[in-house]
């Protein structure tokens, strides 16, 4: 027989993300050694207390369901870290989700229609893609890269792009993959033109907790921005627990009973005792965060210095653990796809193409690996001639 499959799901194609990783664990499981870069994961382990307070849980029993949009004493942490960012949320604003990507999918299914526009900063997260088309939204696309991915620089042509007719706008800051960090003045201008049109905003915050020397404001902090504005967060990334899945979004209580009901019909909860770990990580791992984030700060400068050794001009990243590099000739779709092909199959160093981003002419690399093992990636590609 024929399986006939919906229209919607042939709307989207993998992850780029993933699909790089898996073809860079596929040579590995050949026996080649393989600098993968590609991954967005901290290369360190669970914080030791976390990891015991979720064995802790399992212990204790927190083995069933749990309440649908998360346990009360983790939704009045999340509150309580909210609030610390200058955002005005209780625990009934919170919604604890298994990984921030189910939260975002949660929110494109609930608020984007047929024939909606979403706008997005270009180069932008590769799921923001696939949630619209999902959703059936249609997708407008505001590019930073003639501005090296600042924001402020292209508040006209957000201006330009976004109307009345806009549904959503997503702003995420600490960017993936530029790891930009959008200054004051950028975002306010981001709220004027949504205050004017009226439009609710998605402020993906998930790398909040990882910024070198500046920090990154809450839009929803913004006068005018609460009522308007879901606040997106997890734990995956400041917290090293990617494989637990934990994510949450805040925003107004109405978004939370209308998400809570696709949350409900299809996880039901985010699991039970990993949320007692996600208690643990947001009350107790200051150390642990800022060892983390000095360690990423310090790869940041290694990559930065190694590149411009080669003559290349890097935009230095404020924040995330990434940074977008320029590659190829004209900057062309085909330049960068081609250049991280022969990055992966001659140099063995895996990183993603800008395009998958909406950018081309560049690859994203992630520095969430060893200096040793950064080190070694940039000479192998310029040993291969790729820088
Ligand atoms: C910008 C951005 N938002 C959200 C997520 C979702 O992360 P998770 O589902 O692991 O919480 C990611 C993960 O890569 C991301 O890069």
């Amino acid at each position: 027989m024929t399986i006939e499959f919906s229209e919607r799901i042939e709307r989207v194609t993998p992850s780029a993300t993933v699909a790089i990783s898996n073809a860079a664990s596929e040579l590995e499981a050949e026996g080649v050694d393989v600098v993968d870069l590609s991954v967005g994961e901290p290369d360190f382990p669970t914080p030791e207390n976390v990891i015991e307070a979720g064995k802790d849980a399992i212990d204790a029993g927190h083995t069933g369901y749990a309440p649908s949009p998360g346990v009360p004493e983790l939704r009045e942490a999340i509150a309580e870290k909210l609030r610390a960012d200058d955002l005005d949320y209780g625990s009934e604003n919170v919604l604890v989700t298994p990984g921030g990507k189910q939260a975002l999918y949660e929110l494109f299914q609930t608020l984007v229609d047929d024939g909606d526009e979403v706008v997005v900063l270009d180069p932008a997260w590769v799921s923001y893609e696939a949630m619209t088309k999902l959703a059936g939204g249609s997708l407008s696309r505001v590019d930073l890269a003639p501005h090296d991915f600042a924001l402020e620089p292209a508040l006209e042509d957000l201006a330009e792009t976004v109307s009345d007719d806009t549904s959503l706008l997503v702003v995420n800051s600490p960017s993936n993959p530029t790891g930009s960090v959008y200054s004051d003045v950028a975002l306010e201008g981001v709220r004027d033109l949504a205050v004017e049109h009226d439009i609710t905003v998605i402020s993906d915050e998930i790398y909040k907790e990882i910024t070198y020397g500046t920090e990154a404001t809450s839009l929803g902090s913004l006068a005018g921005m609460g009522e308007r504005t879901i606040t997106l967060n997890g734990f995956s990334k400041a917290y090293s627990m990617t494989g637990w899945r934990l994510g949450y979004f805040a925003g107004p209580e109405e978004v939370v009973d209308q998400a809570g009901k696709l949350h409900s019909h299809s996880v039901t909860c985010a699991t039970h005792f990993v949320q007692y770990a996600g208690i643990e990580a947001l009350r107790n791992t200051d150390e642990a965060v800022t060892e983390m984030r000095d360690a990423f700060e310090q790869r940041r400068d290694l990559l930065c210095d190694r590149f411009a050794e080669h003559g290349i001009d890097v935009p230095e990243p404020d924040g995330a653990f990434y940074l977008m590099l320029p590659v190829g000739e004209g900057g062309d779709d085909e330049d960068d796809q081609e250049w991280c092909e022969r990055a992966i199959e001659e140099a063995h160093v895996a990183t993603v193409p800008g395009s998958a981003f909406g950018t081309p002419g560049y690859a994203r690399l992630s520095y969430a690996a060893s200096a040793e093992r950064l080190e070694e990636a940039v000479d192998r590609l310029a040993e291969n001639g790729l820088l």
